[in-house]
C-alpha cells in the first residue's frame, strides 16, 4: 500500500481561526507519521501546482493570527471540470489521497465536485465568518467576527446616545443574517434586518418616529446584514422621512480580520484534529462541525446541497427584546 499523504488548504473568504484549524491538521498528521502538504492560495494554487510539504514548524506562531498562512483565493477555473482535472493531477503526482478543505459553502461545493469526479477523500471544515454551513451551528471565525461587530455596536451606541441620533450599522452576510442577528440581539439593537426575513422600511420608519416623538427611546440602533440592504440608503431614508439625524456605518472587511477568540481557536483546533484523524482513518466525504457544543460529522453532499436557515428563536427574541 502506498504511503498516506494528505493535503490542507483554505479557500474562499478568510476567517479568524483558519490558521488554528490548519495547524491542528498538520500537527495531528505529523504525530501519526503521515506526510502533509499545504496548498497555497486555495483551488488556484492547486491548479498552479503551488503545493509545499509542511512540517511541525511550518505552523508555528500562527494560532493567534487571523487570516490564513496558506493564503486563499476564489478560482473561476476550478469551477470547470477541466480546471478540477488539472488541480487533481497535481495532488495525484505527490501521492496525496486525502484533502482537507477549510472554507465556506462555495469552497465545500468545489471539494464535493472534486470528490465526485476524481474519487479523492475529502474532509471539509466550515470556515467562514458568516456561519452559514448546513449541519453545523458553528463555523470557524464566526465568534471573532461577532465580537468585532459587538465592539463596533458598543462604540456606535455611545455616540448615538450622546447626540440622540439613529445609527445604522451594515455588517457582512450576503445571503445569511446570522452575524447581524446575534450581534443585534447582543448589542441591544432596536431593528435587525436580515436577508431571511422580509421587512417593511416604511413601517420601521414610522415606529422610529413614534419612539422619538414620545420619548420612548433616547436613540435608535439598526443593524443590517449587507444582503438585506445598504446602510447608506436606509439611513438616508430614515433621516429624510423623520428628520432624525441618522448616520450610516459600513464595517466592511474589518470583520474578517483579527486575532481569533478563544472559542474560535479551541473549536478550530478540535475540528482540525478530527479532520486529520478522519483522513488518516479512511473516512471521506464528510464535514466536521459543531452541534450543541459537540463535534458532529455531516455528509459532505448533504452539507452542500442544503441551505442553512436562520434560527426562528433568534428572530422571535429580537422582536421581543426590541
Ligand atoms: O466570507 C463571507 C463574506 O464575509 C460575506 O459575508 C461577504 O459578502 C463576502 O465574504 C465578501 O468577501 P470578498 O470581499 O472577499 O469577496
Amino acid at each position: 500500500m502506498s504511503k498516506k499523504a494528505i493535503a490542507i488548504m483554505t479557500s474562499g473568504g478568510d476567517s479568524p481561526g483558519m490558521n488554528a484549524a490548519a495547524r491542528a491538521v498538520v500537527r495531528t498528521a505529523i504525530y501519526a507519521g503521515v506526510d502533509v502538504y499545504g496548498i497555497n492560495n486555495g483551488y488556484k494554487g492547486m491548479i498552479e501546482d503551488d503545493i509545499i510539504q509542511l512540517n511541525g514548524k511550518s505552523v508555528s506562531d500562527i494560532i493567534q493570527r487571523g487570516g490564513t498562512f496558506l493564503g486563499t483565493a476564489r478560482s473561476k477555473e476550478f469551477m470547470t471540470p477541466e480546471g478540477r482535472a488539472k488541480a487533481y493531477a497535481n495532488l495525484e503526482k505527490r501521492g496525496i489521497n486525502g484533502l482537507c478543505v477549510i472554507g465556506g459553502d462555495g469552497s465545500l461545493r468545489g471539494a464535493a465536485a472534486l470528490a465526485k469526479e476524481h474519487g479523492i477523500s475529502i474532509v471539509g471544515l466550515p470556515g467562514t465568518i458568516d456561519n452559514d454551513v448546513w449541519g453545523s451551528d458553528y463555523t470557524i471565525g464566526c465568534d471573532t467576527a461577532a465580537n468585532t461587530i459587538i465592539d463596533a455596536i458598543n462604540k456606535l451606541r455611545d455616540t448615538a446616545s450622546a447626540h440622540r441620533r439613529c445609527a445604522v450599522l451594515e455588517v457582512m452576510g450576503r445571503r445569511c443574517g446570522w452575524l447581524a442577528m446575534v450581534t443585534g440581539i447582543a448589542g441591544g439593537a432596536e431593528y435587525i434586518l436580515v436577508p431571511e426575513v422580509n421587512y417593511d422600511l416604511e413601517e420601521i420608519i414610522s415606529e422610529i418616529k413614534d419612539l422619538y416623538e414620545n420619548n420612548k427611546k433616547r436613540y435608535i440602533m439598526v443593524v443590517v446584514a449587507e444582503g438585506a440592504g445598504k446602510a447608506v440608503d436606509i439611513a438616508e431614508k430614515i433621516q429624510q422621512e423623520t428628520g432624525i439625524e441618522t448616520r450610516p456605518t459600513v464595517l466592511g472587511h474589518v470583520q474578517r480580520g483579527g486575532s481569533p477568540t478563544i472559542q474560535d481557536r479551541i473549536k478550530a483546533s478540535q475540528l482540525g484534529e478530527q479532520a486529520a484523524l478522519a483522513l488518516i482513518g479512511g473516512i471521506s466525504n464528510v464535514v466536521y462541525g459543531f452541534n450543541a457544543g459537540r463535534v458532529v460529522q455531516i455528509d459532505l453532499f448533504d452539507a452542500v446541497n442544503n441551505k442553512k436557515t436562520l434560527d426562528p428563536d433568534y428572530v422571535r427574541l429580537a422582536r421581543v427584546l426590541q
